[in-house]
């Protein structure tokens, strides 16, 4: 059966994944490479983006542009300094804020600190309105660019408070953005991921990493067209959604619609067919699909 390679539909775009040393980002930092970006992987520290270095490049088959750009985001100093790195190395056209940290379970509001605040803040939110303040400029001046803002579903949860402020924080910060940003080519978008079983979502949780795709990369792969603001949920993407239907539809907020059409396997495998309407076509390589012929 014929197979569909990578699109490469990132193909001459640079990316920075914000805690792409593991978990989410280091998924997310994969697959666009494979989609032809070249990615500025990041971490606190060289040897913790390592690993994903190799994955990254190996995703690219072999291209060697890809670089490790070491950063703590609770330290101020260091966000100015990602930022200079970035913009001396030419920019990116695609900034996805993924980095995050989560204080302890508190199980009272007398037992929350202060520095559970702060440093969710300073990591969770400050950093990631730095490195847009930084970054979006220059994508103006392009007119071009993606930015994604990882946020959470996580409600009804006041032992995590400080984490759970940050993120509504993010979308707050993402919604006033999305307007200053309408019309310029530069398109800000919220991805919650799903609860998933990485070091912070702990092994409890209901999701394999994996299913974070192809959902995270659908706000990276908007139509110029496409609204901004609009929160994308990665597991309505997963593959166990598409594939639990004959024939799903998956709708997006805003005037962006992807319908996937999803027909019956027609070989042993789970080979599948998926056609999706205008304006944005997601790569069939995603789902690891082959065309209906
Ligand atoms: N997992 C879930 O169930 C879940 C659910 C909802 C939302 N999210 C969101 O998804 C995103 C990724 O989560 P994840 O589960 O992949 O987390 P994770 O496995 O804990 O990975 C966190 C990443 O952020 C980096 N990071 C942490 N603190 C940093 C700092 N001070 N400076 C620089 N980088 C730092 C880490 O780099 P180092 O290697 O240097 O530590 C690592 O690459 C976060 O925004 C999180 O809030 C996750």
């Amino acid at each position: 059966m014929e197979t569909v390679g990578p699109s490469r539909a990132l193909e001459g775009r640079t990316a920075l994944v914000t805690g792409s040393s593991r978990g989410i980002g280091q998924l997310v930092a994969e697959a666009l490479a494979r989609e032809g970006a070249r990615v500025f992987v990041h971490g606190r520290t060289e040897a913790a983006c390592a690993a994903t270095l190799a994955r990254v490049v190996a995703a690219s088959a072999g291209r060697a542009d890809h670089v490790v750009l070491p950063a703590n985001l609770a330290v101020g100093a260091e966000v100015e300094a990602l930022a200079d790195r970035v913009t001396a190395l030419g920019g990116a056209d695609i900034l996805y804020n993924n980095a995050a940290i989560m204080h302890p379970w508190r199980s009272q509001i007398e037992d929350h600190t202060l520095g559970d605040w702060s440093s969710s803040f300073q990591v969770n939110v400050f950093a990631v309105m730095r490195l847009c303040a930084r970054l979006i400029p220059a994508m103006r001046r392009r007119n071009w660019g993606r930015v994604i803002n990882v946020t959470s579903g996580i409600r009804q949860t006041p032992q995590l408070a400080g984490y759970g402020a940050s993120k509504a924080a993010i979308d707050k910060f993402t919604a006033d953005l999305a307007f200053e940003l309408e019309g310029t080519g530069v398109i800000v978008s919220r991805l919650d991921p799903g609860w998933l079983r990485t070091d912070m979502g702990g092994h409890r949780a209901p999701n394999d990493p994996a299913t974070v795709l192809p959902g995270a990369l659908v706000p990276v792969l908007l139509s110029d067209d496409a609204p901004g603001g609009q929160l994308f949920q990665a597991q309505d993407y997963a593959r166990e959604f598409l594939t639990a239907n004959s024939r799903a539809r998956v709708f997006a907020q805003g005037n962006f619609a992807c319908t996937a059409l999803l027909t019956a396997a027609k070989s042993s495998s789970a080979a599948c067919g998926l056609f999706f309407s205008t304006p944005m076509t997601l790569p069939m390589s995603f789902f690891d699909c082959a065309p209906v012929s």
